[in-house]
């Protein structure tokens, strides 16, 4: 979340709506004697130190045991230093650190807040994973994934530590941290996909490890003057991001980010070391792109096509009334169903709901209502377009209602990069954050306005709401390589990708259980004005109902069915992810056969 300062937590009380009451997919536990949960420190079954140090062997001495980065400011903890404390207190907030550190997160939660940089806070470390893998081959990480097989270890893939629905840490888990993958390597003319000797494709591409991560691998390309279809956030890694879908201010007129994968390298859950593309491994390399990380294998690096950097015309723009109009969320509504027609004319964009904010714009003491944003046309350097279009939108809200106050200009940026480096998201980290979100289909965002403005009231009650288009006719119209990709098919008539977000204090269970009552009240608001298209699951709850179909739609049996394929043991697991079900986290944490 960025331009507005952190909401907090509404202490409104709302009643949960009814959630959905499709059956879940239920797997019964078969194997009765393999083991019923996988091991945990202290257990019969961890393995011996001996077994460690020889993983420690294999990958070449990089095996690690890092003790939380919180715990330098516990007295009790070995690491303590309160210099170090005060350095890391310092940069808890920065994506940065949490990005550099074998073992951090940028949500405190996920790892269960059991050892923040706050001395007067409990400090066990028990949410973070016991041994790291600090990765840089795909044999390391095929050692790690062979080693967590054999001896029954709860294994995950830790990258940036972005992640919004938790999957990149856990307690008592061995992590392959895959941050070093780094080699990257550029393709001026064209790509021929491996054992494809039939294919070459035109263009240039990228091959980059899948700890590349997004302010790199725009710099890189940007020395060819091409762009990769990248996220906005700066640390966001290759890894999460592409095997999420991954969506972009390029995207509605490009295409999503993992629609542009040629190939891939991965190690599956068996450890075995695969090339994937439209040639050879399709039934991986179709699951592999939308399927979600961290659950058909660990991706090693992925080959995207690129565009050539288009120049950017760029806008920024508001539109604000008083928080007491009574007619600020007709205006919003209005505003937010021209999204559609702005995408299909060739207009991306980042626009932001704000509801009952201090008034960040005059900076005087009075709250508002409206709605901020940054919207782009890619290959032009004629303004025409944009402030045509916002000219009409203003002159419709003027002519409307009263009391509105707004602005927009432009500014025209010679390539991508230009547009980038003033415009990434800069979002704070290392605070307590749950997420929500539903994506918006032209008859979502049109047909019935009042039933929008009643949804975008709801959903931005905890102060703003995300209303990106970051789809549109080329996400729509993609043809992606190999025949088509599993991300969830919704993605193909969305316009708008709208997210909810609540910040809330640390160790308070009341708090804790309220922002989690929120979260399902956001997604039932929007799920009842758009019931029949669903999430994009980078960016969701984790706690969302009926999450097979949610995040993956018509997709999940077939995703289902590979997961099964690849990975029978359940090698990896986290949640919501394809075929956990047969899994669950119990109250201490291990994860046990259900
Ligand atoms: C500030 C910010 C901005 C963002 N902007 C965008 C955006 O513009 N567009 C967008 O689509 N998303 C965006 N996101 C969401 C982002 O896509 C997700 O957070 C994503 O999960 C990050 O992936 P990661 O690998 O960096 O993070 P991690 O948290 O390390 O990993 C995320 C998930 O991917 C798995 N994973 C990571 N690497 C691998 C790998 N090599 N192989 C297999 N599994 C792997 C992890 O196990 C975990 O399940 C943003 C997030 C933030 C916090
Ligand atoms: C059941 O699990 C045990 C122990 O993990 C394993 O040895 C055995 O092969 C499994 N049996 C089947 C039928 O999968
Ligand atoms: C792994 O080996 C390296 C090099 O010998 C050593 O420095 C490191 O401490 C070992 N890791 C663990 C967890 O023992
Ligand atoms: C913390 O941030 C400062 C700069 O703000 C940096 O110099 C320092 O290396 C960081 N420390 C850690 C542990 O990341
Ligand atoms: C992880 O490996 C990288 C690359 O070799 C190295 O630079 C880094 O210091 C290592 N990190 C830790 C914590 O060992
Ligand atoms: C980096 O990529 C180059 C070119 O693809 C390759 O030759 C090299 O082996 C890679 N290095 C590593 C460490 O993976
Ligand atoms: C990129 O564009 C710049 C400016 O147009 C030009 O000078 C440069 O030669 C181009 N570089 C490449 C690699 O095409
Ligand atoms: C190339 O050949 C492979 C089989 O080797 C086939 O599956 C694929 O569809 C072909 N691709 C094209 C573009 O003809
Ligand atoms: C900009 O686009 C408009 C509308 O297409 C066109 O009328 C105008 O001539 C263009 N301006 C320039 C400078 O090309
Ligand atoms: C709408 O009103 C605002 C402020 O009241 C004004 O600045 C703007 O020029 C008007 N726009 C149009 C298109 O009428
Ligand atoms: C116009 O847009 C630029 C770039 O988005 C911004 O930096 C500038 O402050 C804007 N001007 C006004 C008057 O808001
Ligand atoms: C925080 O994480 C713990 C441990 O996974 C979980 O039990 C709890 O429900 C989470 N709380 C929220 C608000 O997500
Ligand atoms: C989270 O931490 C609390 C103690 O603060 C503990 O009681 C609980 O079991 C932990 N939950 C998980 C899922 O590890």
């Amino acid at each position: 979340m960025r331009i507005l300062s952190l909401a907090v937590l509404p202490l409104v009380g709302s009643a949960l709506a009814s959630s959905s009451t499709r059956p879940p997919l239920g797997y019964h536990r078969t194997n009765k004697t393999a083991p019923a949960c996988r091991a945990v420190p202290g257990g019969k079954d961890w393995p011996s130190t001996d077994l460690w140090a020889a993983l420690n062997k294999t990958v070449d001495g990089r095996l690690l045991q890092p003790a939380p980065p919180g715990a330098v400011c516990h007295p009790t903890q070995p690491t303590y230093s309160s210099a170090a404390c005060t350095a890391v207190q310092a940069n808890w907030t920065d994506e940065f650190f949490h990005s550099g550190n074998p073992v951090s997160v940028e949500w405190n939660n996920w790892t269960n807040d059991t050892c923040l940089p706050d001395a007067s806070l409990p400090c066990s470390g028990e949410g973070y994973p016991v041994y790291v893998v600090n990765a840089t081959t795909p044999q390391h990480v095929q050692a790690a994934v062979r080693f967590a097989h054999t001896n029954n270890v709860r294994l995950i893939v830790k990258n940036s530590g972005h992640d919004y629905v938790g999957r990149s840490s856990a307690p008592y888990s061995l992590s392959i941290w895959v941050h070093y993958m780094k080699n990257a390597t550029l393709h001026p003319t064209s790509f021929s996909p491996t054992n494809c000797k039939n294919v070459t494709i035109p263009g240039a591409a990228l091959t980059a490890g899948a700890g590349t991560q997004m302010l790199d691998a725009y710099a890189l390309t940007h020395t060819i003057n091409h762009t990769v279809i990248g996220g906005n956030g700066r640390t966001v890694a290759l890894g999460g991001f592409i095997t999420g879908a991954g969506h972009s201010i390029l995207a509605p007129q490009y295409g999503l980010a993992t629609d542009s994968v040629l190939e891939m390298e991965v190690v599956t859950p068996g450890g075995d070391i695969l090339t994937l593309n439209e040639c050879q491994n399709t039934d991986l390399f179709w699951a592999m792109r939308g399927g979600g990380g961290s659950t058909f294998g660990v991706l090693t690096s992925v080959t995207m096509t690129l565009i050539p950097s288009p120049e950017i015309m760029g806008m920024t723009f508001w539109i604000g009334t008083g928080a007491d109009n009574t007619q600020a969320f007709d205006m919003l509504a209005w505003v937010v169903s021209q999204f559609p027609d702005l995408a299909d004319a060739g207009i991306s964009g980042y626009p932001i709901v704000f509801n009952t904010v201090k008034n960040f714009i005059d900076g005087s003491d009075t709250f508002i209502k409206g709605i901020i944003g940054k919207l782009i046309v890619p290959n032009t350097s004629n303004a025409t377009l944009l402030e045509g279009k916002m000219h009409d939108i203003f002159s419709h809200v003027n002519a409307t209602w009263p009391k509105m106050f707004g602005h927009y200009n432009t500014t025209y940026y010679p390539d991508f990069q230009a547009w980038y480096a003033e415009n990434y998201d800069p979002s704070p980290t290392g605070h307590e954050n749950l997420m929500s979100s539903r994506l918006l289909d032209r008859p979502a965002l049109t047909n019935d306005l009042d039933a929008l403005k009643l949804a975008l009231a709801k959903f931005s009650a905890a102060g703003q709401a995300t209303v990106y288009i970051v789809s549109g006719p080329a996400v729509h119209a993609a043809k992606p390589r190999g025949g088509g990709n599993s991300v969830l098919p919704v993605w193909r008539r969305t316009y708008v990708h709208a997210t909810a977000t609540i910040v809330y204090p640390s160790n308070n269970v009341s708090i804790s259980d309220a922002a989690k009552t929120f979260t399902g009240f956001f997604s039932a608001a929007m799920k009842d004005l758009a019931p029949n298209t669903g999430a994009y699951m980078n960016e969701a709850s984790k706690y969302e109902t009926d999450w097979q179909t949610t995040f993956w739609g018509d997709n999940y049996h077939r995703l289902l069915d590979i997961k099964r394929k690849v990975d029978p043991d359940d090698v990896f697991w986290c949640t919501p992810c394809v075929g956990s079900e047969r899994w669950a986290e119990e109250a201490d944490g291990s994860l046990c056969r259900v």
